[in-house]
């Protein structure tokens, strides 16, 4: 029952949001007298407790959805309900949302726990409840003992804790959180992202992160919502994002890809076939929803690691030849660029690095490859539509 409705959840979003924008629109006029649409028809819902994650490229929209959530901006157009109620009109400060920004933007003046305090005091709590929360929420993110240092006296993820325990103490049904962790270094980002998935499961609130890095994205959150201009793109689960991406902009964005040009040649019942300019031929299974029709112009999805250095016998596939231009050796793993004529751009290909391969291709070797047909996914379009 719970697997179904998760599930369910997934593909059409929450029976019961905590969060829910409908057709949000949002236009603004530029300084240099054009107009940018920076939401375009955005629907999203969000379920209590959930990990959501807005991904997309810079200026597609993110910090503009967080700002008519959190009511630091109106929308032209459409709706934002919080626990099924309209929040229209409603002021920012009366939203049960909070907001990590991207800069921090604490007070400097301030001790870590005044500047923990600050909504606390603005909404007239009283002094010791005030002080209760205010260690309890320093306890929670690490800092206890902090309370009396200047922020100028931090690391910089000293400064992101003091942030989110800022943001967390007034009790927010949702946490906006606009690119966390991008002033942090590598390691710290890496240790940040355990505790901050740790601290939302134990708060039990609902997050809406932002970021334009896909690893971060896949890795952090239970569902991922990618923009692209203004527009969602997709919404769903990372696997399903990065297996069966609904558009060639989802595919390049999330993950590497290989795009293989190739023409519909064949709509049957069951099977769609599928053929390259140099004449390789492949069936592949027809998917719910898919309306290709015999001439329409496609482009075949492999990842890099769909990669095989060669057939089994009767494997269904495609096979590449070309030489190799470059070698990344990461460990587990070789990274390969080969040039071949086929594909739009070079094959990226990433082959266990065991015995077989021994020290590894070599640059201008020629290496052949084969893509399995159960790993191919087909997207209606050309690159770069
Ligand atoms: N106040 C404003 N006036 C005019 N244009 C704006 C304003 N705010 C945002 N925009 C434009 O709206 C679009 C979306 O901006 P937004 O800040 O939401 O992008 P973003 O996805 O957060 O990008 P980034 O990853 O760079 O932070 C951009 O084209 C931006 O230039
Ligand atoms: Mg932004």
């Amino acid at each position: 029952m719970a697997a179904a409705q998760a599930r369910d959840a997934a593909e059409n979003g929450p029976a019961r949001p905590v969060l829910e924008i409908r057709h949000a629109m949002k236009r603004f006029a530029t300084p240099e007298g054009q107009e940018v649409v920076a939401l375009d028809d955005v629907s999203i819902s969000v379920a209590p407790n959930e990990f959501l994650t807005l991904l997309g490229p810079s200026g597609c929209g993110k910090t503009t959805l967080l700002r008519v959530v959190s009511g630091f901006e109106d929308l032209d157009a459409g709706d934002i309900f919080i626990d099924r109620q309209d929040i229209a009109g409603r002021p920012a400060y009366r939203r049960p949302v909070n907001t990590v920004f991207q800069t921090y933007a604490l007070f400097p003046h301030l001790s870590v726990a005044r500047n923990v305090a600050y909504s606390l005091e603005i909404a007239k709590v009283e002094q010791a409840e005030t002080r209760r929360r205010v260690s309890e929420m320093l306890e929670l993110v690490g800092l206890a003992g902090f309370g009396e240092r200047r922020i100028n006296q931090l690391s910089g993820g000293q400064q992101q804790r003091v942030a989110l325990a800022r943001a967390l103490v007034a009790r927010p049904k949702i946490l906006l959180l606009d690119e966390p962790l991008s002033a942090l270094d590598k390691s710290l980002r890496g240790k940040m992202q355990q505790e901050l998935k740790a601290l939302q499961h134990e708060l039990g609130i609902s997050f809406v992160f932002v970021t334009h890095d896909q690893e971060e994205a896949l890795t952090m959150s239970d569902r991922v919502a990618v923009l692209g201009q203004g527009k969602l793109q997709q919404i769903g689960p990372p696997h399903e994002l990065y297996r069966t991406p609904s558009n060639v902009f989802v595919a390049r964005f999330v993950g590497e890809s290989n795009l293989f040009a190739a023409t519909v040649s064949e709509v049957g019942p069951a099977h769609c076939h599928f053929r390259l300019a140099d004449g390789q031929e492949v069936r592949l299974p027809r998917r719910d929803g898919q309306t290709f029709s015999a001439g329409d112009k496609v482009q075949l999805l492999a990842r890099p690691e769909d990669a095989r250095p060669s057939p089994p016998d009767n494997g269904t596939g495609l096979r590449f030849s070309g030489p190799v231009r470059e070698v990344f050796f990461v460990g587990t793993h070789y990274k390969l660029v080969i040039g071949t004529s086929e594909a739009d751009e070079p094959l990226k290909a990433s082959l266990p690095a065991g015995e077989d391969l021994g020290a590894g291709p070599a640059p201008g070797q020629m290496i052949e490859l084969w893509f399995p047909a159960s790993r191919l996914h087909p997207l209606a379009g050309e690159v770069g539509s």
